[in-house]
């Protein structure tokens, strides 16, 4: 008896331009559990595997005008539809046209006319094999995204302890104990976002500690561990935060995380001596946080593609500086875990309009504490 369960939302595309075998395969499989599309040409099957994604094309070699192989071809070129796994159909069992098929991207090719038991084992195997490098593939992301985290967070900390190391080095005596408080305070932070990150699988499903935080408190954290980065680029940030403002946050990652890749940010893509501002005020029951800088600004292809999740643009700053285009998205991700939202607005240098000048103004939208 078929388990529709088992298949549960597992969805295959069928193409063959011979109306018979189209219904003979699609009524075998759905007597399976599957959900069937059927598609009786190449353009077509082009077009409902874009549309629909699949989990699985069996696709006809033989048919006129675009044939399998070169839908196959198009398929694997296009990112969206390039992880679809494909069997062919073929009544041809010449070594060479195998061949082809594999060569082209195929998985695997059952011969017509068809075994039932053998296409549905094929297919089944297909699908246990795309389920796997699928987990697999999640897990890979996951992993890779906590080592960003640490990568591209640590290097601040990391960074202001060594700018401090220097100044202890060459202070006078008297200013070295505030020196190493600030050493301390910048290790403290390094071993905590380090904490974090060891106990989170994934930034999404993590359920964050949010606490009652004091904002200024944690801007001026944040500003003082860029404080070697903010003095190589002649920027004195203004920071306009009313005292005793409190927002609901995770403090480790709204200090390395957050707070740290906007300012960062900021300063990447501003020119020396440029102004800098953080402000702040409540609105309802909304702390709206604003970073506002005089930089080079986001153009505004550049700008769309930053609101899409999962897009990543990276640049280089105005001093050479390079990125990996993974601070934004992370901000965002941190953000929404809080319950609060982002917003960007930016005007680009060569794109202002009359009287404008370039800069970039980030808006977070922090859950009032
Ligand atoms: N304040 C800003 N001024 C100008 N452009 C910005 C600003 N913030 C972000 N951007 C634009 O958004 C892109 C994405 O920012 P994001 O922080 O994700 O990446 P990055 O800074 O290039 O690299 P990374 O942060 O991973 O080192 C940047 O490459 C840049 O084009
Ligand atoms: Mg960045």
């Amino acid at each position: 008896m078929p388990d529709a369960d088992t298949h549960n939302g597992e969805s295959l595309l069928v193409v063959d331009d011979n109306q018979r075998n189209l219904q003979l395969l699609s009524a075998m499989l759905q007597h399976e559990g599957y959900t069937i599309h059927a598609a009786q040409d190449g353009h077509q099957a082009l077009e409902m595997a874009a549309s629909l994604i699949p989990s699985l094309i069996l696709l006809d070699i033989m048919m006129p005008d675009l044939d399998g192989m070169e839908v196959c071809r198009r398929l694997k070129e296009a990112p969206e539809t390039a992880h679809i796994p494909i069997i062919f159909l073929t009544a041809r069992t010449d070594t060479e046209s195998i061949l082809e098929a594999f060569s082209r991207g195929g998985v695997d090719y059952v011969t017509k006319p068809f075994n039932r038991a053998e296409l549905l084992a094929r297919v089944r195997t297909q699908l246990e094999l795309k389920r796997a490098h699928d987990t697999i593939r999640a897990i890979s992301d996951e992993r890779r995204e906590l080592l960003h985290i640490l990568c591209h967070d640590l290097t601040n900390s990391v960074g202001s302890i060594g700018a401090y190391c220097g100044h202890a080095l060459k202070g006078e005596p008297e200013r070295c104990r505030q020196t190493v408080g600030w050493i301390a305070s910048a290790a403290a932070n390094a071993q905590a976002l380090i904490n974090l990150v060891r106990e989170m699988r994934n930034v999404e499903e993590y359920a964050l500690r949010l606490d009652t935080l004091t904002l200024d408190a944690q801007v001026m954290q944040a500003v003082s561990m860029l404080q070697n980065r903010l003095d190589e680029k002649r920027i004195h940030p203004e920071c306009r935060i009313p005292a005793g403002l409190k927002v609901l946050a995770e403090p480790v990652s709204l200090i390395n995380s957050v707070l740290n890749n906007l300012i960062t940010n900021a300063i990447k893509f501003s020119y020396p001596g440029s102004r800098l501002t953080l402000t702040a005020h409540s609105e309802g029951e909304w702390v709206v946080l604003e970073v506002e800088d005089q930089g080079i600004g986001i153009p505004a292809a550049t700008l769309q593609k930053l609101m899409r999740l999962g897009e990543v643009t990276r640049r280089t700053g105005t001093a050479g500086e390079r990125g990996t285009g993974f601070g934004v998205q992370l901000v965002r991700k941190f953000i929404s875990a809080y319950g609060g939202r982002l917003a960007i607005e930016s005007i680009a240098e060569g794109e202002e309009p009359e009287g404008q000048q370039s800069g970039t103004r980030i808006t977070l939208f922090l859950r009032r504490g």
